[in-house]
């Protein structure tokens, strides 16, 4: 039998409320997208965050804001110079939608002030609008995203599988009944904030927990019990050789079609399949690259090409800073020894 959960009294949702939000006042990091009320920067933080850790984050977010400081810039940018600025983030979709949503906002001339508004923007679900809504203008919508489902889960000690669409439902009722609704920009973030430093995946740091008072996964000493997961899928390990093969300062790359489901317009290595009649020469290196549930071992070759790829181009390796090169291409010419303009691998999960 479960074991049913206890729901929490008002004085204890009070505690709550007030234990986090005075530990985050004192504890909480110095993030760019924390200086600003910028709808439209908070907004590009957030996208950016949806897959990507938050130190990765920092510096394509400086530069992103840099080169794109407003909608009207992001909604003229040349596509090449908006992708080459998201190369290293991965999830190519979210720069494009960031440009389509910022065309929209153009035309209606601002950032969108109401949360079901921001909502109906492309690339925002319920938890980005809930986030931009709440803190950049103060709106009471919870925020939950994966570190906030493990609070949830353990400060409730809550049963309620956390990967499965109810279990999902059934966690954002209990946020909506959590959050501070006087403060909902600064709850949220202390959400994530808590689950980002204290509450961590594996070893929970339940001691230096301001909220560890009234979580019944502490109380019961069960914290590594929570969140309960019970949709996996197992990491497929694929094989690849990618041939690094250089010319009279130029190197062999292919472009994906336009149409491609996958990272439309990138540039990438050819593979052994793809050139047959390829000369192998030395190893350059290997690497591992993980998106979703594919796990890459990646082996990198120079090599020589004696008929030409008919899909490929000789692309001059001076340009390449300027084009769309997926990470594995960024990451091979790392290991080539050619500068990288931006660091490679910022997410687990980027292509
Ligand atoms: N993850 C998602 N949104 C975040 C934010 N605003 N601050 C820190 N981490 C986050």
């Amino acid at each position: 039998m479960q074991t049913p959960v206890a729901t929490f009294s008002q004085p204890e949702i009070a505690q709550f409320r007030r234990a986090l939000l005075s530990w985050f006042e004192r504890h909480k990091r110095d993030l760019p997208w924390r200086r600003t009320r910028d709808p439209y920067a908070i907004w590009i933080s957030e996208i950016m965050l949806q897959q990507t850790r938050v130190a990765a984050v920092i510096p394509f977010y400086q530069r992103f804001l840099a080169r794109f400081p407003d909608i009207a810039t992001l909604a003229d940018a040349p596509e090449e110079d908006l992708l080459a600025h998201w190369a290293g983030l991965g999830y190519y979709h979210r720069a494009r939608n960031l440009q389509k949503a910022a065309q929209h906002m153009r035309a209606r001339d601002s950032f969108p002030h109401s949360h079901d508004e921001i909502r109906q923007l492309p690339g925002i679900g319920e938890y980005t609008s809930a986030a931009v809504a709440s803190i950049a203008f103060d709106l009471p919508h919870a925020a939950v995203d994966g570190n906030v489902l493990r609070v949830l889960s353990r400060v409730r000690a809550d049963p309620v599988d956390t990967a499965s669409a109810k279990g999902r439902k059934h966690f954002a009722r209990v946020a909506d009944a959590l959050l501070d609704t006087k403060q909902p920009g600064p709850f949220n973030q202390a959400m994530m904030e808590l689950g980002a430093t204290i509450c961590l995946p594996k070893n929970p740091q339940c001691l230096l927990c301001p909220v560890s008072g009234v979580c019944r996964a502490r109380q019961s000493g069960r914290e590594n019990e929570f969140p309960v997961k019970l949709v996996s899928r197992k990491a497929v390990t694929e094989h690849r050789r990618l041939l690094w093969i250089e010319r009279d300062g130029s190197i062999l790359l292919w472009q994906r079609p336009a149409g491609a489901r996958l990272m439309p317009g990138f540039w990438e290595l050819p593979e052994r399949e793809q050139l047959p009649e390829a000369v192998l020469s030395d190893k350059v290196g290997e690497f591992r690259h993980a998106i979703t549930y594919h796990d890459y071992r990646c082996e990198v070759y120079r090599a020589e090409a004696p008929v030409d790829c008919a899909e490929c181009r000789w692309t001059p390796l001076h340009t390449l800073p300027a084009l769309p090169l997926s990470t594995l291409v960024r990451k091979a010419r790392r290991l080539a020894g050619q500068p990288a303009k931006q660091a490679a691998g910022a997410s687990r999960n980027s292509r």
